[in-house]
Parts: structure tokens; sequence; C-alpha cells
């Protein structure tokens, strides 16, 4: 969701770099973008609907300016609403990620003294407080901090100030990182918006401010504004994984990265598998939670946690967690699955967690990520840059990591490596087959309808659950899920002629009763599409993938991910971009 890139340093063509940032960026998802640059001591500002179409705005040089992706929540999809905003005088421009949950208030009061508003949003409360400030004699420091302290919510805010040439940012969960490099400073809310132009970074504390000017960057304690020493990191500036290569789209090529995920997973993986297992060893109650893709790895996890290692470990989705709080205590472990380590839900929960005392791990792909910073205990996938909004590879990579933690507690650790690693040289198998040509056949057969189903038992649940979910993103084809014991609860009203049904039979205890229940679908006029090692008569298509045992959720979900793909380039549309959809749901 919303991203923003700031610069302040050495006069530089500011449209050109604000823009290349800002498409690093477009992967979290947008609706419409804006940009300010200082000049003259006026903000010129240039805001569009849409995506950036490859046009760069011209601006004179300048050595301060900022850029915003929108993903719309407060206020339609506008230009009159799309970030920056300007203060009443023009000296003051603000981007914002998150949302003001008590602005109408602000609104509210800051309309009765006479303010004018331009936009419907939340975030342009924030310019105005921040004049009221400079105007009551405050720099933009304290200005920003005060105005800071009055909003409640999850929000990350950078004004800057054309008039003396600061940009100043706070946060509270919304992720913020700050640059350093050799011509300037920068600040975004992604690293890999910030890799061109840093060498080190900080990432800035909810309790920090942080100020970059053309000296560079000071940063403070957010309650007293005493100027503290920052703590830098280095940047990984190789692009190792960030670039579609040869790929038409980031999903087919996140795809394609997975067996290496795995394999590496097998080998790197291992000590995070050994401290996970032997942290829900010592404690009283696991419990995982995660959202969309990650809440079904974590129900997964839940599944082979119990099958393979006879331990109860539910898992809840991220927003449901807090109706779960009455089991936290100090020798409970809350464990949370997350590709970016920002979901806000999930954070929340997290937070809530902590509060109720109980320890906490996480299954994070992005490092150094808010939820990495907030654990007592990271698990890191290492699956590299996941660009295509739909979770592919770090789904698969949190699976593998849960059925090596589950190894290690049956003290099998080698075992699980071998399941792992093999699952890698199955799936790499399967995408050099004929599998990819034969799911883009059966996805013109597929297209066809707006609505499907998909069921599994046991394991193959979750993985019917991620599967729908995949089809859905990508082809907005209403697909469904459910256990395969739930037909004849009501799901078989539902089915009529032709209408397709993917079934997961793996060849484990499950296989007897979901071909029944995929016999009773074909009566009722199903066309039953079984993944499944070996072929059976209820099948009308089959789509076969090796048996791999407790790594099936694994090597199952590739041919889902691939139909999926399928069907979005059938419907025309772009699989790494669905709409209405983020890759990184910084909101509640
Ligand atoms: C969004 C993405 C999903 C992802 C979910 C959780 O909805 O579109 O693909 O599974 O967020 O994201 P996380 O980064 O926490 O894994």
């Amino acid at each position: 969701m919303c991203g923003i890139f700031g610069y302040v340093g050495e006069p530089v063509d500011l449209g050109r770099s604000l823009t290349t940032a800002l498409k690093t960026l477009e992967y979290r998802g947008y609706d419409s973008w804006g940009i300010a640059v200082g000049h003259d001591q006026r903000i010129l500002v240039e805001k569009e609907v849409g995506r950036l179409n490859g046009s760069v705005p011209s601006f004179p040089h300048s050595s301060i300016g900022f850029g915003h992706t929108r993903w719309a929540t407060h206020g339609g999809v506008t230009k009159a609403n799309a970030h920056p905003h300007l203060d009443g005088s023009g000296r003051i421009a603000v981007v914002h990620n998150g949302i003001i949950e008590n602005y109408q208030v602000l609104k509210a009061e800051l309309k009765d003294r006479g303010r004018q508003f331009r936009s419907e949003t939340d975030s342009e409360v924030v310019a105005h407080l921040i004049q009221e400030e400079i105007a009551g004699g405050h720099d933009l420091t304290a200005a920003v901090a005060r105005t800071f302290d009055r909003l409640t919510g999850l929000n990350a805010v950078i004004a800057m100030d054309v008039g003396t040439g600061e940009m100043v940012a706070v946060k509270n969960v919304s992720p913020l990182i700050a640059g350093v490099g050799c011509h300037g400073v920068t600040i975004a809310s992604d690293t890999l918006a910030l890799r061109p132009h840093a060498n080190r970074v900080i990432y800035l504390d909810d309790h920090h401010l942080i100020k970059l000017t053309r000296d560079g960057i000071s940063l403070y304690e957010r309650e007293t504004l005493k100027e503290l020493m920052p703590r830098y990191t280095p940047l990984d500036r190789s692009n190792r994984d960030a670039d579609l290569g040869s790929y038409p789209h980031f999903m087919m090529k996140e795809i394609a990265e997975q067996p290496g995920v795995l394999s590496r997973l097998a080998t790197t993986g291992v000590d995070s598998a050994i401290a996970l297992a032997a942290a829900i060893e010592g404690s009283e109650l696991t419990v995982m939670t995660g959202c969309g893709s990650a809440g079904y790895a974590a129900m997964s996890g839940s599944y082979l946690l119990s099958s393979l290692a006879g331990r109860f470990v539910p898992a809840f989705v991220g927003s449901e967690f807090k109706y779960h709080r009455r089991l936290l205590s100090p020798n409970a472990l809350v464990i949370a699955l997350s590709q970016s380590g920002e979901t806000a839900d999930l954070i929340e929960a997290m937070m809530l967690a902590r509060s109720g005392g109980a320890r906490l791990g996480a299954l994070v792909n992005v490092e150094h990520s808010t939820l990495d910073r907030m654990v007592d205990l990271t698990f890191a996938l290492r699956a590299g840059p996941e660009q295509c909004v739909l979770a592919t590879k770090s789904y698969l990579a949190k699976l593998a990591a849960l059925t090596m933690t589950a190894y290690v507690l049956i003290g099998e650790v080698a075992q699980g490596q071998r399941l792992v690693g093999r699952a890698a040289d199955a799936i790499a198998e399967m995408l050099a087959s004929t599998l990819p040509q034969q799911v883009s056949d059966l996805a013109a057969v597929v297209v066809k309808h707006n609505h499907m189903f998909v069921i599994g038992r046991g394991l193959a649940f979750p993985t019917a659950l991620e599967a729908a979910l995949k089809i859905k993103e990508a082809s907005y084809i209403h697909a469904e899920a459910f256990a395969g014991g739930e037909l004849k609860h009501g799901v078989i009203a539902l089915v009529t002629d032709g209408t397709p049904c993917l079934v997961f039979a793996p060849a484990d205890e499950t296989r007897a009763d979901v071909v029944s229940g995929a016999t009773e679908l074909k009566s009722r006029g199903a066309f039953i599409i079984g993944v499944s090692p070996d072929p059976d008569p209820v099948f009308d298509a089959h789509l076969a993938v090796p048996e791999a045992g407790a790594a099936a959720p694994m090597v199952n979900a590739v041919p889902a991910q691939l139909l999926a793909y399928q069907l979005a380039l059938l419907r025309g549309n772009n699989p790494d971009r669905p709409r209405n959809l983020a890759k990184s749901v910084t909101v509640k």
C-alpha cells in the first residue's frame, strides 16, 4: 500500500529520480500518485490518477522533494485526494501512509478555525496542523512531533518545509527507512527504493523522529526532541532477484524461483528450525497467526505440527487474533507468519501478544521489517524480494520452514531437510515438464466459468483454501474452497453442469474420501480436475504431481499457482497487480 520516497541533497532532476523511485514501490499497490518538489521557496506539485505511465514530469533541478503512491482509503481515487497535500500557505507539503482514526474530529476543529480543505482525505489535516504549529512559533521538527502526537492509528508522515529546506519524518508501526548516500539523504517506505541512492540506512523507530537536510540526517527522541546517535545498517545495493529478467511477469518468475528457495532453506534453515522447535517445546501454548496466504500457511503448519509431531498449535487469521487474547500468558508463544513483515493486522496482533506477556516468534521474508524487529525469535525465510502481489515463493518457504520445524520436534531433522530438498527437485521437474502446458490448456476450459470449487482434506484442506485464493486474486473468478467432507453440507447445491472443481487427492489417508466426494460432485455435472500422483476414472482432467508425503502441501500448491497465472492471462489481467489488492497491507 501507499509508497513514499523523499530526497534532500545536491540539486538533481527530481522529476526523474522521484518517478523512478515510485516505480520501484509500484508493487505495493496504488491507484494514484503525486510528486512535490521545492523550487524558489515554492512547492511544485504534479499528481495523477492511475499508474505512472513512464513519462517523467518536468521540474527544474531541485534539492528537495518527495513522491507518493496512494492506495485510497479515505476519499475516492481523485487527483485532489492524491498526495502530497499542501498547507494553506503553500510552504508545507505532506505525504502520509496509514489511517488517521481521529481525523474527523481534527478536521472539524481545523474548519472551525477557518482552514480550507482541498481533499476528502484524512491526510490533509496533517498539513494544516503543522502549519498551525509553525505559526505558533515551533520549527518543523517540533511542529511534526506535536502534530503526530495528536493522531491516532498506525501512521507514517513526512513533511517538507520549502522555506527551510527540511524534511521531517515520524511513524507509528507503518514503516519508514532513511538512507545516506554520496549525493544526499533519502527516506522511503521500502529499502528497494533506497538502493540506488543509499549505502547505509536507519530503520526508523516508533519513538524517534528524523530530520533530513542538505547537511545530512538528525535523529531525535520523539517525546523530548533530545538528539540521538543514529544506528546505521549497511544496505545491500545489489539488484539480486529484484529484476524481472526474461520473465513476462513477476508471478511466473517467483513461481520458477521456488525450487531454489526450498533447496536453500533445506540447508540454511536448520538452525532456525531447531530454535523454533525449542521455543515451541518450551511454551505451554503455541499459536500461529498470519493474513491472506500467510494465514493459510499457518493453517497448513497447524496440520503439519499435529500430524507429524502430535503438537496442537492452532492458527488464527491475524485480524481475528485479538478475540483470542485471553489465551495469552508469559508461557505462551505466538508465531507470526508474513512475507512483508508489515501487515497492519498482524503487527497489531503481535503488539497485543507482547502486551499479554507472550514470547514472540516470526517466519518472515523481509529482513529488518517491523515484524522482524519486534520479535524475540526470527525464522528468516530468505526467499528474496517477492514483487507479485500474489504470494507464491514466500508461501512455499513458510511451509518448508514449518515442515522442518515439525521434523526437528520428532528428532528427525535430517529427514525434514531431505523432504524439503526432494520437494525442491520435484517442483523443478514439474515446472520443466509438460505440466505448465497442460495447465494452460485446462485454463482455456475453466476460464469460461464464473464459479469454481476447490476441495481437499487434511493437509490438502489449507492447500485448497490457498489455491482458491490464488485463483480469485489473479482471475477474479469466484473460486471457493471447502474441506472435502463439507460438500454434502451445502456446497453441492451450487454445483451445476460443467462447474469446474479442483480436487486435491494426494496419496495419503484422505485420498479415498476425497475421490468419493469428487464422484458425488461429478454426478451433479461437475468437471473434475484431479491434482494427484495417480489418475482416477472420476477425473475429467488429471494434473499429475509427484508423491511427496508431508511435502505435498508445497508440491500441490504449484499447479494451482500455474492455473491462477494462466487464468489471469486469459482474462486479460495483470497477475502481478490485481485490481484493488496491495502487496503490503499496512492499514487495517
Ligand atoms: C496481501 C497480499 C497477500 C498476502 C497478505 C499477507 O493481502 O496480497 O498475497 O498473503 O497480504 O501479507 P504478508 O506480507 O503479511 O505475508
